[in-house]
């Protein structure tokens, strides 16, 4: 195997540093990336990921996006939408941008560094996967809890499952935590992704997230490929990620090649 050619896990995103990736797969399956997805279908032309959440009010407000996100789980005063994948795939929001902060998810996504920078979740894993493949280098950071400090069992399952089948057809270095991973996902269970369902639903954020009122948010992010949203990082700055769907240009590039 060329060792040009590799997956590696990151836990948390503290532990992403290192060699830079051509691709990095930023996972919070509960449920910020999940939550992108969702929005991504339901028309948003764009979801603008911010680390803090008075940029996040004064940029809603100054483009006239729609505002969405959670501080301990729940949407603050003020927002539109909650962290919400339920919510989000029934909002009206066709056309408009959205401007996202979450706890830890956000957070991930602006502290990426690689040449294509994409979020991953259960519901989006054959999607993001074709979009990956292409790649050598790949990185997939999972967010973590507790601000990104923390292991998530929840984040891990998922980057198991986006471990087996990155490297499907295709030989792959991987380091200690993606072959962790992908043990975690194989053998016990019909399918990886029903292995990285179980672990999910199993997690304590799972238990956090139901304690809330908000388990169909957990029925919903354990599905996989209800989706075929690819959202890129396409522009960025000090503290925030603008994100856009990128899969209707994949095809145009196809029908190109
Ligand atoms: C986050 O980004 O911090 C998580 O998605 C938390 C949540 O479940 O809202």
């Amino acid at each position: 195997v060329s060792s040009n050619s590799w997956i590696r896990v990151a836990l948390t995103p503290a532990q992403a540093d290192g060699d830079p990736a051509d691709c990095a797969i930023v996972i919070d399956a509960l449920r910020a990336t999940t939550t992108i997805a969702a929005l991504m279908d339901a028309g948003a032309r764009s979801v603008t990921a911010v680390m803090d959440i008075d940029f996040a009010r004064e940029r809603a407000r100054k483009t006239g996006a729609v505002l969405a996100g959670e501080v301990h789980g729940l949407a603050p005063d003020g927002f539109d939408l909650g962290n919400s994948p339920v919510e989000a795939s029934e909002a009206d929001i066709r056309s408009r941008d959205v401007v996202l902060f979450t706890t830890n998810g956000t957070r991930a996504l602006c502290s990426a560094r690689a040449a294509v920078i994409v979020a991953g979740s259960l519901t989006n894993l054959s999607a993001v996967v074709s979009l990956a493949a292409g790649h050598d280098r790949i990185a997939i950071v999972c967010a973590g809890n507790h601000g990104g400090t923390r292991f998530a069992l929840e984040d891990f399952a998922v980057a198991g499952a986006y471990v087996s089948a990155l490297l499907e057809g295709r030989e792959r270095d991987i380091n200690d935590e993606a072959s962790v991973a992908l043990r975690a996902v194989l053998g016990s269970e019909a399918s990886v992704t029903s292995a990285a369902a179980t672990l999910m639903r199993e997690s304590d954020h799972a238990s956090t997230t139901r304690a809330l009122g908000l388990g169909q948010d957990v029925d919903f992010a354990c599905q996989a490929d209800i989706s075929k949203a690819l959202p890129v990082v396409v522009a960025s700055g000090d503290g925030w990620v603008r994100l856009e769907d990128v899969q209707g240009a994949r095809g145009a590039m196809t029908l190109r090649s």
